[in-house]
């Protein structure tokens, strides 16, 4: 049995987050050129978050992370988010991955405040030996017109908590946590500690709708404390992912 291991491919790796609409095709290729080796002995869930996609449209319309929202702004959010999805996907298939979109609002809803997961997709999906792929987007409220907007890191949490892979990666477009103290990647963390570091990071670096580093740490250190080690870093660099699962190189680790 292969083990599984959940993947977020952040915005900011996979997209240049200062101009609208701009996937990285060349991070995009290597990090698929990866996989397809990686998934020889590994089963994957690909999140991706959503960069100059899905945060500018939020940002356009000064959106807010939950509420209410014109019909045709979550619309618009919907259609920049699954183009970024249809560009990855046509990379990875191009690579001979068999990539599986499942559509984020299709398989979270909120009722109130509790954020379901319809899991069977992505269940049956693993099963028929596919590579299932969600991403941040607008989820829809049970209320009429409400609406949230889900960071992939968030759906990380979700899937760990239930599927309890054997790694969550987070790729971004830096090596890891850096302090900013030393300007050095802190190497490991445990994820009691977590909550320090976020404050010390929170001054250095400007958030965004979905919470930016902090927020990510906070998801990040959810999963380690469900005893799945977390491992934070660049897979903007040629073998990136690759290294990352093989332990290779600079990265952050939480446990
Ligand atoms: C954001 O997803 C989704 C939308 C803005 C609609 P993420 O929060 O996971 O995106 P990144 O990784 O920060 O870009």
């Amino acid at each position: 049995m292969k083990s599984l291991i959940i993947t977020k491919l952040g915005g900011s790796a996979i997209t240049n987050k200062h101009i609208p609409f701009f996937a990285k095709k060349d991070v995009l290729k290597n990090v698929a050129r990866d996989i397809s080796i990686l998934m020889e002995q590994y089963k994957f869930i690909i999140v991706h978050g959503g960069g100059s996609y899905g945060h500018f449209i939020v940002k356009k319309n000064k959106l807010k992370k939950k509420g209410y929202a014109n019909p045709l702004v979550i619309s618009e959010i919907n259609q920049a988010m699954l183009t970024l999805s249809n560009i990855i996907s046509a990379t990875f298939l191009e690579k001979g991955i068999p990539l599986f979109t499942l559509h984020t609002p299709s398989i979270l809803s909120l009722e109130g405040k509790k954020l379901k997961m319809h899991l069977r997709p992505i269940e049956y999906a693993l099963n028929s030996n596919l590579m299932p792929m969600l991403s941040g987007n607008i989820v829809l409220d049970k209320e009429k017109n409400r609406y949230a907007i889900i960071s992939g890191d968030v759906i990380m949490k979700l899937l760990a908590k239930i599927l309890k892979p054997k790694l969550a990666i987070f790729g971004l477009n830096v090596d890891g946590l850096i302090d900013p103290k030393s300007g050095k990647v802190i190497r490991q963390i445990k994820w009691q500690e977590t909550l320090k570091f976020t404050n010390l990071i929170m001054k250095t670096q400007a958030p965004d709708i979905t919470g930016g580093m902090k927020f990510k740490l906070l998801q990040a250190a959810k999963i380690a404390q469900l005893g799945i080690e977390v491992r934070i870093g660049n897979i903007t660099k040629e073998r990136g992912l690759y290294n990352l699962v093989a332990g290779k190189g600079i990265f952050t680790k939480i446990t």
